[in-house]
């Protein structure tokens, strides 16, 4: 770890995301410890959730821990004080904080102000957690990671870029087909880029999602209007409409290829109505993942 925080998978090194991974699969197997035993984890969340909430108070439970749901509504981050008062206030009172955000800045302002481990549980950014979660559902279903294709349709928000920079520190070849204007951002890029140079994996962009699904053993999406861009859906419904991945679309990656997403999904958007339900989806063990893999994290930072 490069510091007290997970705020991206950048913060840690690329080997880490590995052997993360590797504790994730061993906790899935039952071995777990209580590493959280006699602490409290404030669990903030300015946007809805139903994966990371569940799968975050179900695991500080099993690990020992006590957690306490703070909605926008009840404190108002930024809003109702500054971020950085209220970093200052939790670190006196919890051992954590989880923290789900509109901007990315409020997650690093909480790291700066407050001395207590700080996970990032989705920011505009990058979703960590999420990306540790699906590493773990794919090295499940292919018994390995290294030099697998993993190609992603749509959007390159949040998702997308932590999943770039996951593949890439563990040796999985990553493709990106979004619109030239929906690109992962570059400061995120360039890590990727790096990290793969590193592990002599493969990065691409193409606008095409055909080329991009070529030889994929994964094909993920996601939506294309995320949380806190409502306003901006008319101009990415149009963006996005030939980036919808269908069956057609998966006849086009290898056969057998897995199906992910990270859900909520939205049928006739991003992915047509079956897709849940393609012999390839395997959306409900990364659902189930995200809490092996978040207790791994905090198992990391905690102990
Ligand atoms: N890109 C989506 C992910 C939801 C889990 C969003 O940020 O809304």
């Amino acid at each position: 770890m490069r510091g007290k925080d997970l705020l991206t998978l950048a913060d840690l090194e690329p080997e880490e995301v590995a052997l993360l991974v590797e504790s994730a699969d061993e906790l899935k197997s039952g071995k777990t410890s209580r590493p959280l035993e006699g602490k409290t984890i404030a669990l903030i969340f300015e946007k809805p959730s139903l994966r990371t909430r569940v799968s975050f108070e179900i695991g500080i439970r099993q690990m020992g821990g006590e957690c306490i749901y703070l909605s926008q509504s009840d404190i108002g981050l930024g809003v109702r004080e500054p971020v950085s008062d209220v970093a200052r206030v939790l670190e006196r009172l919890v051992d954590g904080i989880v923290a789900r955000v509109f901007s990315h800045r409020s997650l690093e302002i909480l790291g700066e102000r407050a001395s207590i481990p700080i996970v990032n549980a989705l920011s505009d950014l990058g979703h960590p957690c999420q990306a540790v979660g699906d590493l773990l559902t794919v090295y499940e279903h292919r018994g390995s990671l290294q030099g697998l294709n993993v190609s992603f349709v749509g959007d390159g928000n949040n998702i997308a870029g932590s999943l770039a920079l996951g593949c890439a520190s563990v040796g999985a070849n990553f493709t990106v087909a979004s619109p030239a204007d929906y690109r992962i951002p570059s400061m995120v890029w360039e890590e990727a880029e790096r990290r793969a140079a590193l592990s002599e994996s493969r990065l691409d962009w193409t606008p095409e999602p055909s080329e991009g699904v070529r030889e994929a053993d994964v094909v993920y999406t996601d939506v294309w209007v995320s949380m806190g861009q409502e306003d901006e859906s008319a101009a990415r419904l149009e963006a996005f409409s030939g980036y919808r991945v269908d069956e057609a679309l998966m006849d086009k990656a290898k056969s057998g290829a897995l199906f992910m997403h990270d859900m909520p999904a939205h049928r006739g958007e991003e992915i047509s109505e079956d897709m849940l339900d393609h012999p390839g989806s395997v959306v409900f063990d990364q659902a189930e993942n995200r809490l092996h893999a978040q207790k791994a994290i905090l198992a990391r930072l905690f102990s």
